[in-house]
């Protein structure tokens, strides 16, 4: 035997040795019988292992059930905004209705306590309401506002959402608590005249008007409001525009509104060089404006089923009110499709000017738009303004400096000079776009020009169209 082979055999050995006494002496006490101790440690063992694949179980049961509500919320979700979509069909998430009021209520006590804070500078809170429905680029719009806005706590943004359209509620939700988004809950079809079919949308957009204007004035309790629809570009001094004109808005009840827009600012036909000229207008623009509380309680209850914009141009609802518009619009529409004429944008919407220099009308005296003060002044100015013809105006032959005054009598030498002009041609109740006291002022060949009707004007026809 070699001596490597005797120490191994000898190793082995002694191990060996070592595990039977183990065994025997050790690990068995003397005073069992084999047999019944061995069985005791298998049972030992049994049930230890019944107790671990329990626990196992219950942990698997619980990360099931877990899965399990996961699923169901998300099925939860769904159904709801199928609900929303298909007018409340399913009354059994009870709970998640409940859920869903208890945190209505606490966004509505957020935005009360928003609406009314007292801001260290004394100045409004303005908030701003942006209609939204299905087109995901909202989020263009609420860039925009949010790059702009000078504070939060001034101006909170509300997006009101119709149409129940899924991925554009995910664009807007993609902002947290930048803003706070509120969703029409009436997804009900509308029964529409079947020869007005076709305008269907403008249905929906003035429920849609109805209920959020309702819910930021009278839920969130704001007390003046900025209205922006979801396909505006808009000014730097989009805001500081609303603020600087807020004042005059709230002092002068001749006032029912400011608006962003000028319905006839096309590049050549505004001064560039007066971003800071205001006007008052008896034509309701729209595209952007600034509503107060108080007018709106006046038009709330008699709010129409569909075109909205019109109904208000209305005399009973202007009731000779006038609103503050810029020689530079502060809004732009990049492209209306859907319930829009597409062929208008085409057409005119898209030329029109965006203001692109800050104008800071907060540290302005803007006093010269209330009426007593503007009325006299403007006035003044029109008609000792050089009476000329189109003619004239066109082939320059106009020798003095100054303003210039194109008369018109009948709506259709309006029309045909407007035209010639490059102005918007229409009437909305008798009153032509961007007029005051029947007057459209815009700029030709860099010269100021008032299309303007006899200085002794009485007033707007509503046949006219
Ligand atoms: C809005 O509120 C007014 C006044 O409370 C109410 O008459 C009107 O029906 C409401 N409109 C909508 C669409 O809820
Ligand atoms: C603002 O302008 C008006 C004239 O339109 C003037 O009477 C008034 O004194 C001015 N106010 C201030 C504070 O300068």
């Amino acid at each position: 035997m070699r001596k490597n082979q005797f120490i191994g055999f000898a190793f082995v050995s002694v191990c060996l040795w070592a595990l039977v006494t183990y065994y025997l002496f050790l690990d068995r006490p003397l005073n069992h019988k084999p047999d019944q101790q061995k069985q005791i440690q298998i049972q030992e063992h049994l049930s230890l292992l019944e107790l671990k694949l329990n626990e196992q179980f219950l942990d698997g049961e619980k990360l099931l059930q877990q899965l399990r509500n996961i699923v169901k919320e998300q099925q939860l979700s769904v159904r709801v905004n199928e609900a929303g979509a298909e007018g409340r069909g399913v009354g059994e998430e009870q709970q998640l209705e409940k859920q869903q009021g208890e945190k209505e209520d606490e966004q509505v006590n957020r935005m009360r306590s928003l609406a009314e804070e007292v801001l260290p500078d004394g100045g409004p809170v303005i908030a701003v309401l942006v209609f939204a429905c299905n087109r995901i680029t909202v989020n263009k719009c609420i860039d925009q506002l949010l790059k702009y806005r000078p504070a939060r706590e001034r101006f909170p943004i509300i997006v009101s959402q119709d149409c129940g359209h899924r991925p554009t509620a995910d664009v807007i939700e993609l902002y947290g608590d930048e803003i706070t988004r509120i969703e029409q809950p009436d997804q009900s079809d509308i029964p529409v005249p079947p020869k007005e079919k076709k305008f269907k949308g403008y249905f929906k957009i003035a429920r849609h008007y109805g209920w959020a204007l309702n819910y930021t004035f009278f839920k969130f309790n704001f007390d003046t409001v900025i209205i922006v629809e979801d396909d505006l570009d808009i000014a730097p001094d989009f805001f500081e525009y609303f603020l600087g004109t807020y004042p005059i808005l709230k002092r002068d009840p001749t006032l029912w509104c400011v608006s962003a827009w000028n319905d006839n600012g096309k590049a050549g036909l505004v001064d560039e060089n007066a971003p800071d000229l205001l006007y008052r207008t008896d034509f309701f623009p729209g595209l952007g404006w600034m509503l107060t509380k108080s007018v709106w309680a006046e038009l709330a209850p008699k709010w129409p089923s569909s075109y909205w914009d019109d109904w208000v141009r209305q005399p009973e609802q202007r009731r000779n009110r006038a609103c503050i518009r810029p020689e530079i619009s502060r809004t732009r529409t990049f492209g209306k499709i859907g319930v829009s004429n597409g062929h208008f944008y085409e057409k005119h919407l898209k030329y029109i000017k965006l203001n692109e220099k800050f104008v800071p009308f907060t540290q302005k005296n803007l006093t010269y738009l209330l009426k007593d003060n503007y009325d006299v002044q403007f006035v003044k100015q029109v008609y000792e303004s050089l009476v000329v013809t189109y003619q004239e105006l066109k082939s320059d032959s106009i020798v003095s400096e100054g303003s210039v005054r194109i008369p018109y009598h009948t709506n259709d030498i309006y029309k045909r000079t407007a035209k010639l002009l490059g102005l918007m041609d229409d009437f909305r109740s008798g009153v032509p776009r961007t007029g005051y006291r029947g007057v459209v002022s815009f700029l030709y060949k860099g010269r100021r020009v008032y299309l303007a009707p006899n200085a002794n004007w009485k007033g707007y026809d509503p046949g006219w169209s």
